[in-house]
């Protein structure tokens, strides 16, 4: 392959206060195996992960992160020299307006923390991209998988859409298979449930067949 690859990897942690924190359930077990899929073709591979449990592949870069601040940082500086991009992180949309210094204390019946939009990384890339390199990005949902995974990818123009149903069996965070739909501009590819190192075997090949 001998080309340079970027993956992101598992969820962002985005703080509260010093105790409490803002996540999901990603466990980067599907952008650790991408990564391991590309690295096994003899890429260059740089893995950019927020804070997971699992062992990240040999041979590959691996840049550890904790906020979707640091993700951004931390792609964007070696984005310009990637020939492929695949955005598998779960990256927070929103984080708390305000970190308290202090660890909050209970007070009232009800509280609520302000969020703030963060910088969508892919949204990014989508708009800096340089002549020939691949960006592929996930979309995960619980409805309208489709139609909204196809308005992603044109709205963040990207190359191909990895999609998935949440509320699939098999499919989603934490489990060892996945069921995805790969979306490109002008096709539309289910795959059956598979292991996550397969299904990232046939992402890879998909990409490398969209780039010739
Ligand atoms: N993503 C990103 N930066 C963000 C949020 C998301 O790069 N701040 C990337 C994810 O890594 C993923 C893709 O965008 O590849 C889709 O993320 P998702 O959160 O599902 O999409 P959104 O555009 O945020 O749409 P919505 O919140 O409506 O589901």
């Amino acid at each position: 392959l001998g080309r340079k690859v970027l993956v992101t990897a598992g969820p962002t942690q985005e703080a509260i206060d010093p105790v409490r924190y803002i996540t999901n359930h990603s466990s980067g077990k599907m952008g650790y195996a991408l990564a391991k899929a590309a690295m096994l073709r003899g890429a260059d591979v740089t893995l950019v992960s927020g804070p997971c449990a699992i062992e990240p592949p040999p041979f590959v870069k691996l840049v550890p992160v904790v906020t979707a601040k640091e993700m951004f940082d931390a792609v964007t500086s070696v984005s310009f020299e990637q020939d492929i991009i695949i955005k598998a992180a779960a990256v927070a949309d929103y984080r708390p307006a305000n970190v308290y210094e202090d660890k909050v204390k209970k007070h009232e019946e009800q509280m609520s923390i302000k969020l703030e939009k963060t910088d969508d990384i892919l949204g990014y890339l989508g708009e800096h991209r340089l002549p020939g390199q691949f960006l592929c990005g996930f979309s995960m949902e619980t409805e309208h998988m489709l139609e909204n995974s196809r308005a992603k990818l044109a709205k963040k123009n990207a190359d191909m859409i990895v999609a998935n149903n949440l509320k699939v069996a098999g499919a989603g965070f934490g489990t060892d298979t996945n069921v995805v739909t790969l979306i490109t501009a002008d096709d539309c590819r289910e795959l059956e449930i598979m292991s996550k190192a397969d299904v990232a075997s046939a992402i890879v090949s998909e990409i490398l067949k969209k780039m010739c």
